[in-house]
């Protein structure tokens, strides 16, 4: 069982990468192999689509026509089982660097005859949002039209405010524990 757990802050000992690192330590505790990805340490540009119909190489190819770290991030959520993603709530909506790389696999993917393809992987998605949480909510509607795009199953969705931090660590590591024993209760039937 590989569990792959991106985190989308710049702050690698804020919110954002503490629940990612709880929802990990979980994900270890239940048997899974895992690897953190810091998505904010690589090169993902923002979609730039080509054709006058809005489609480019995406829709033909499967690929992006930006040569920078996409294609490895998308191997890398293709070969897991599951992915955690933890993102900081940013004007009520995922932080810019997951926005950029789910815009443009979600084109890849939806159109092209995609393969690696990361549909079927299971996802645990984290909004680390500021005091009141204001915008968390809203943030959890992007992640999961993100993942239904790309035809990614949720196994929960959480949001996270600086309020909550110290009981939202605790739930992050047990949803941790729990998703690799779900994602094993379904391949089981
Ligand atoms: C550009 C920007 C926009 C933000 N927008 C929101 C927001 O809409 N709602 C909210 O609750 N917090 C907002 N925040 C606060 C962050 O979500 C909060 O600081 C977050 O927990 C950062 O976590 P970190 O410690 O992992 O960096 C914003 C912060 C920044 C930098």
């Amino acid at each position: 069982m590989r569990i792959l757990v991106m985190q989308a802050s710049p702050n690698e000992d804020g919110l954002t990468a503490s629940m990612a690192k709880e929802a990990m330590a979980g994900a270890e505790a239940a048997g899974a192999e895992t690897e953190l990805v810091h998505l904010r340490k690589l090169k993902l540009a923002a979609c730039d689509p080509e054709d006058e119909d809005g489609w480019g190489r995406c829709r033909r190819e499967s690929l992006c026509i930006i040569e920078d770290d996409l294609e490895m991030v998308r191997g890398k959520i293709a070969g897991a089982d599951g992915i955690v993603l933890s993102t900081p709530v940013y004007f009520g909506d995922v932080a810019e660097v997951v926005k950029n790389c789910f815009d443009r696999m979600r084109r890849c993917e939806r159109a092209g005859p995609a393969e690696p393809r990361v549909e079927g992987r299971w996802v645990l998605g984290i909004a680390a949002a500021g005091g009141g949480g204001g915008g968390g909510p809203t943030c959890l509607v992007a992640m999961e039209r993100y993942f239904a795009h790309l035809g990614m199953p949720i196994f929960d969705q959480m949001v996270v405010t600086r309020r909550s931090r110290e009981y939202m660590l605790a739930a992050a590591r047990g949803a941790g524990e729990r998703f690799v024993k779900y994602i094993e209760e379904q391949r089981a039937g």
